[in-house]
């Protein structure tokens, strides 16, 4: 049967659906969708009736190779790493875990950060592929690791972004072969740099003259949405990537900061290709590091990388319109003792204008956290730091946070705004060195505040509501919403918070997102060993939170050694989409296809057997 003749059926259900529950449905600004005539569709938030209410059996934590959901709800997997977009690509090979060629017009690895973008005949899915298994991808290789300029060139196609168009046939969701929206941005797809970074003696290179030309994204980690349907994506570990040559260059303290080091981490891409060889050209890594915006539904967009928000590890990006409409950008940078951000925009969101260039100019921010439970955003400008420029704010940016005295983080992960009362979330995921070592930049990190443990072996959730309800403020109010511990095995402050019991035990938050009910839905990325101060914890699992009361309940486990990364809804909220990322690290995972099948990031849909909203 042709797919696109039950596709249409189910979409019509799904976006009349919509437009019953009196949701609206605005254009999208000049950005998005022009290339096709499409018409983006954006969905609101429910109103306050019942809407967090946590209806559902928990399940048991487990160490099962499976995915678990509660009684009365079923998944399936949507996409795994290698499945082809386009019906000329080559099917998945286990034997020869694909090329560089097959890899060019498939699903990338290690699926993270993932929005939904809907169009009235379209339900696109916008994919971070955070970087690749080395062990898996190249597991039938002798060392384990890439050895020739195809097996780079493999690894390349396999990291970026991926857009595909999804459809729904039967109550089953898969990947639209042939879309003409469907589309890889690698490590090879032209960008461009905007704001105050552009054109400068840091990002200027021999092969980019101009310094507003970056070649590829990488270390696509978690995600964000703008208000005018464009895709944000963010550039986490760009340091892997990276190695030298010679063994004599210098590693000044701007490469130390990021973790740049000389020798390779595996990769090996140095070698085949001289752009991330820093010792040749020592401005490339200045070009990575940023959040980068493309408009899924124009498949011709350039991604931009907009510098105005800072270059670090960036985790996430959870935008915000103010209520003066200016545009408030949440983010936090993943490492050790680093720190949290926002942007504030110059210009406003305007429903039906032009808000392609809002992130091109703003004001950046480093936070500050006091014990008293309060808080200030710090701003970070070349007069607050002494730095010589606004350039060099904007890619030395842990440093310009250290001028400034920002407070050290336990590892900054996603932050989401709850769309109801304007409070903002982070996970903190971990930080064993909290106490006990300064961050890359010699800043102490001291117990107290938002990170009261010594060696945080668990992580936190902290939130904050900003002065006034006002996300440009320039002060907040914080608590501690859930701190993350193991009362089976610990009393004090390593049980963990009052709402953290022995059913819901968990350890490293990091995804984090808000559904339109209003309920937090929390993901793990850490310890699965199940065992010492990780007993009972199981597998890396997704938790949803009732933010008003304090509750929370485990919803899924993922598999062995996976990461559970990146949650998206279907516009009519009864399909839950979430990624299963590296299951198998250590090899002891055949997700999602079982017997000795080799593992496979992938993206599930949930829904549940009632047909009711998920989310
Ligand atoms: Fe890519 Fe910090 O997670
Ligand atoms: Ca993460
Ligand atoms: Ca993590």
């Amino acid at each position: 049967m042709p797919k696109s003749q039950n596709t249409e059926t189910d979409f019509s259900l799904i976006i009349g659906n919509i437009l019953r529950r009196r949701q609206f449905i605005i254009g999208g600004g000049a950005l998005s969708g022009t290339m096709l005539g499409l018409n983006p569709v954006v969905w609101g938030v429910e109103e306050a009736s019942s809407r967090t209410a946590l209806d559902f059996e928990a399940v048991s934590a487990n160490s099962l190779d499976t995915v678990t959901v509660p009684r009365g709800h079923s998944w399936h997997i949507v996409a795994s790493w290698g499945d082809p977009l386009w019906s000329y690509g080559q099917h998945f090979d286990e034997e020869t875990r694909g090329s560089a060629q097959s890899q060019k017009f498939a699903f990338g690895d290690n699926n993270d950060g993932m929005e939904l973008f809907a169009t009235d005949t379209r339900i696109i899915l916008a994919v971070n592929n955070e970087y690749v298994n080395l062990p898996i991808i190249y597991g039938n290789r002798s060392s384990g690791a890439p050895e020739t300029s195809d097996d780079i060139k493999k690894g390349q196609a396999a990291v970026g972004i991926t857009i595909m168009d999804i459809s729904l046939l039967n109550g089953t969701w898969s990947i639209t072969k042939d879309s003409p929206l469907n589309r890889r941005i690698t490590a090879q797809t032209p960008t461009e740099l905007t704001g105050p970074a552009t054109g400068t003696e840091l990002t200027i290179t021999d092969l980019d003259p101009k310094g507003n030309s970056p070649l590829g994204t990488l270390s696509n980690c978690g995600s964000g949405r703008t208000p005018w349907n464009t895709y944000l994506s963010c550039e986490e570990n760009f340091n892997l990537f990276f190695a030298s040559s010679d063994p004599k260059h210098n590693l000044n303290d701007e490469l130390r900061r990021y973790g740049i080091t000389k020798t390779d981490r595996g990769y090996n891409w140095y070698r085949h290709d001289e752009r991330f060889d820093i010792s040749i050209h020592p401005n490339e890594v200045n070009r990575f590091g940023y959040i980068v915006e493309l408009d899924p539904l124009n498949p011709n967009s350039i991604p931009k990388k907009h510098s105005a928000l800072g270059r670090f590890k960036h985790e996430n990006a959870a935008v915000v319109v103010n209520k003066d409409n200016r545009v408030v950008v949440y983010m936090g940078d993943d490492e050790r003792g680093e720190f949290l951000y926002r942007f504030v925009s110059d210009s406003i969101f305007e429903p039906d204008g032009d808000n392609s260039k809002i992130l091109e100019s703003g004001s950046l921010y480093v936070a500050k956290f006091t014990d008293n439970k309060r808080g200030e955003w710090l701003e970070l400008t070349a007069k607050s730091t002494g730095m010589k420029s606004q350039a060099e704010v904007c890619v030395h940016t842990r440093k310009a946070g250290s001028l400034v005295g920002a407070t050290t983080m336990d590892r900054p992960e996603w932050v989401a705004v709850n769309p109801h009362d304007e409070g903002v979330y982070c996970c903190l995921t971990n930080n064993k060195n909290r106490g006990i070592k300064p961050n890359a930049g010699g800043d102490e990190t001291p117990i107290g505040g938002p990170n009261p443990r010594p060696k945080n072996i668990y992580g936190q959730i902290i939130r904050w509501q900003p002065d006034e309800n006002d996300h440009t403020n320039s002060h907040f109010s914080w608590d501690i919403f859930a701190l993350a511990g193991n009362p089976h095995m610990h009393s004090g402050l390593n049980a963990g918070s009052s709402n953290i019991n022995p059913d819901n035990i968990f350890n490293s938050p990091d995804g984090l997102a808000f559904d339109k009910r209003g309920r937090l839905w929390i993901q793990t990325d850490g310890n699965y060993s199940n065992a010492g101060d990780f007993s009972w914890m199981g597998n890396n699992q997704m938790l949803v939170a009732d933010t008003n009361t304090g509750e929370i309940k485990r919803f899924l486990v993922g598999p062995k050694e996976c990461e559970v990364t990146g949650i998206t809804w279907s516009p009519d909220r009864k399909t839950m989409f979430v990624g299963i990322q590296h299951p198998g690290e250590h090899g002891h995972s055949h997700f999602p296809s079982g017997k000795e099948s080799i593992p496979r990031s992938s993206i599930i849909a949930i829904s549940r057997d009632d047909g009711q909203i998920i989310g």
